[in-house]
C-alpha cells in the first residue's frame, strides 16, 4: 500500500480511533434527544455518549445536568416528575442554532422530546456502541442501567462510564459479567497520575477517560501498557482532535462528530 507523500509514523499507522458522539451531535442538535444521536449516526458516527437520571417512576431518562432547566422548558430534578410528564417537555427550542454551522446540519428541533436509554437502545441496537454515563447520584443507576443492557443484549455494545466513582463501576460489572467499564480518575489524577492510572487498571477498568488538557504521551502510553484505553475528554477545537490524536488515544467525545472519522489522521500533530 502507498500513502503518496505523506510518511504516517508507525504509531498511528491503520490505528481505530473512537469518535464518539458527545451527547449524540450535540455542538449541532440539542444534546441527548433523539435528533442528536441520529445526526450523530448520519455523520458517520458509531459511537455516541450519554448520560442517564432516573425519573420519580424509574425509568432512565437521558439528561446530561441535575436539572431540567438549560435543556427544557421544565424546571427542578428529573426524579421530580413521571415519565410520561417528563415527555411533555419541550427539549429541543433552547438550542439557537450555531448560523456557523454548515448548513446540511441545520434543523428546526423545536419540540424534540427527552428520551430513555431504552429509546435510544430500540433505535440503533448493535449497530453503535454506546458510552453510558452513570450521572444520577440516587441510589438504583447502575441497577437500572445495567438492567437495560441486558434486556436489550448489548453487554459487548456497552461501556458504563463515570466520574471518580470506580466502586459504583465495579458494582455495575458484578451485576452483568464481560460488561465493559471506563472511569475518569479526575479526583485521584489530581494527586498523583501515576497512582491512578495503576488504580484504575488493579480495578479492572477497560478504559480511562481523562480531560483533553491534562493527556500526555506518557500518560496514554502508562495507560495502554496496563491493557486499558485511553480516551479524551473536553475536545473544544479540531487543534484538540488532532492533539489527541497525536498523544496515541485511543478516542475522544466530541460534540462535532464530523470533524474526524474513526481513523487517525496520519498528518496529525500537537
Ligand atoms: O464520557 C463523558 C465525558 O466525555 C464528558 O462528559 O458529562 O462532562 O459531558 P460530561
Ligand atoms: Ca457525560
Amino acid at each position: 500500500m502507498t500513502h503518496g507523500n505523506s510518511a504516517k509514523s508507525p504509531k498511528t499507522l491503520d490505528k481505530r480511533f473512537r469518535n464518539i458522539a458527545h451527547r449524540g451531535a450535540s455542538g449541532y442538535a440539542p444534546e441527548n434527544t433523539m435528533a442528536a444521536f441520529r445526526l450523530a449516526v448520519e455523520m458517520g458516527c458509531t459511537e455516541v455518549e450519554t448520560d442517564t437520571h432516573l425519573s420519580a417512576d424509574g425509568e432512565l431518562v437521558l439528561l446530561h445536568d441535575a436539572t431540567l432547566d438549560r435543556t427544557t422548558d421544565g424546571t427542578g430534578t428529573p426524579s421530580d416528575y413521571t415519565l410520561d410528564e417528563l415527555k411533555q417537555l419541550d427539549a429541543g427550542s433552547w438550542l439557537t442554532p450555531d448560523p456557523g454551522s454548515p448548513f446540511r446540519w441545520r434543523r428546526d428541533y423545536h419540540g424534540e422530546r427527552l428520551i430513555t436509554l431504552s429509546e435510544l437502545f430500540a433505535e440503533f441496537g448493535d449497530r453503535l456502541t454506546y458510552h453510558v454515563e452513570l450521572k444520577d447520584r440516587a441510589e438504583g443507576i447502575a441497577e437500572a442501567v445495567v438492567d437495560a443492557v441486558r434486556h436489550f443484549g448489548l453487554k459487548e455494545s456497552v461501556f458504563v462510564t463515570d466520574f471518580d466513582r470506580s466502586d459504583l463501576l465495579r458494582r455495575a460489572v458484578s451485576l452483568l459479567s464481560g460488561l465493559r467499564s471506563a472511569l475518569a480518575p479526575r479526583q485521584a489524577l489530581l494527586a498523583d497520575s501515576v497512582a491512578a492510572i495503576e488504580q484504575a487498571a488493579t480495578a479492572g477498568h477497560d478504559m480511562l477517560f481523562i480531560a483533553i488538557d491534562d493527556l500526555s504521551e506518557q500518560i496514554v502510553a502508562h495507560g495502554q501498557r496496563l491493557g486499558m484505553e485511553i480516551r479524551a475528554y473536553g475536545v473544544r477545537c479540531k487543534q484538540d482532535v488532532r492533539r489527541a490524536q497525536a498523544v496515541g488515544a485511543d478516542g475522544m467525545t466530541c460534540n462535532w462528530p464530523d470533524w474526524c472519522s474513526d481513523r487517525v489522521d496520519a498528518d496529525s500533530s500537537a
